[in-house]
């Protein structure tokens, strides 16, 4: 193995590893708070609700700020949901990528169609499995949060010693920042792409974002099967 490709599999497993701190941090930091913070109002507004001279704007305040409350632990919820860590080590590519296309449909009311083709691979690197597995969550995150879509189609395939993945929707598209030039806006904006991006390079392989406005998103990730 390369010094480049073993750079590669540390700075993976260090990015791993420091995501499940944070979702770990999270949850159990400011979303026991909010919980705590959650039970306190609502005792409060009980309380409240038997004291005869409570302006009603008052009342409707708090029910307000509850809601709100409700609102943002379910998202953060959602979000700590996705970041998991699904079982890269004990599982093949596609038990994982499956699981992931299950659990995005549990968490939000959207549909996705699943197609492996065969051949499959009988395994798969850590880094690339991590890398494939990570890149088809924030796809998938973006259809639900940007295409305006309740749909989505998630293709895996193997073509020329490469293992491709696709997803695409059929939704709001976008026209994808130029990677080069004055205009290069995904360093500096584009988290979600920029790392798609580079996840894929961490393991020799190249993304490919294919939108237009009205026409809905593909995005494309290939990564050699050397190994
Ligand atoms: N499937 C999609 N359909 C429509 N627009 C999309 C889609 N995916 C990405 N986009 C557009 O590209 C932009 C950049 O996506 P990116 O994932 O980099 O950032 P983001 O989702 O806005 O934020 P985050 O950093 O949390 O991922 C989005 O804000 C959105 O405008
Ligand atoms: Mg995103």
């Amino acid at each position: 193995m390369s010094d480049r490709d073993l750079a590669a599999r540390r700075l993976l497993a260090v990015t791993e590893e420091e995501l499940q701190r944070i979702v770990l941090d999270i949850h159990d930091g400011p979303v026991q708070n909010l919980f705590a913070a959650l039970s306190q109002l609502t005792l409060l507004r009980g309380q409240l609700s038997t004291t005869a001279d409570l302006p009603v704007e008052c009342s409707a305040a708090i029910t307000r700020v509850i809601g709100l409350i409700e609102v943002s632990l379910r998202d953060i919820r959602s979000l700590l949901g996705v970041f998991r860590a699904p079982a890269f080590v004990e599982n093949g590519l596609a038990e994982i990528i499956e699981d992931i296309v299950i659990q995005h449909e549990s968490f939000t009311s959207g549909m996705v169609t699943l197609e492996m083709n065969e051949p499959l691979p009988e395994t798969v690197s850590l880094p690339a499995k991590i890398a494939l597995c990570r890149i088809l969550q924030e796809s998938l995150s973006n259809v639900r949060r940007h295409a305006g879509v309740e749909t989505a189609a998630v293709k895996l395939w193997t073509e020329k010693g490469r293992l491709i993945l696709e997803v695409s929707d059929r939704g709001h598209g976008f026209q994808p920042p130029p990677l080069n030039g004055p205009q290069a806006t995904e360093r500096h904006e584009h988290i979600g792409l920029r790392g798609m991006r580079e996840r894929a390079a961490l393991v020799g392989g190249k993304l490919f974002v294919e939108s237009q406005p009205g026409t809905g998103t593909r995005i494309r990730v290939e990564v050699p099967m050397h190994e």
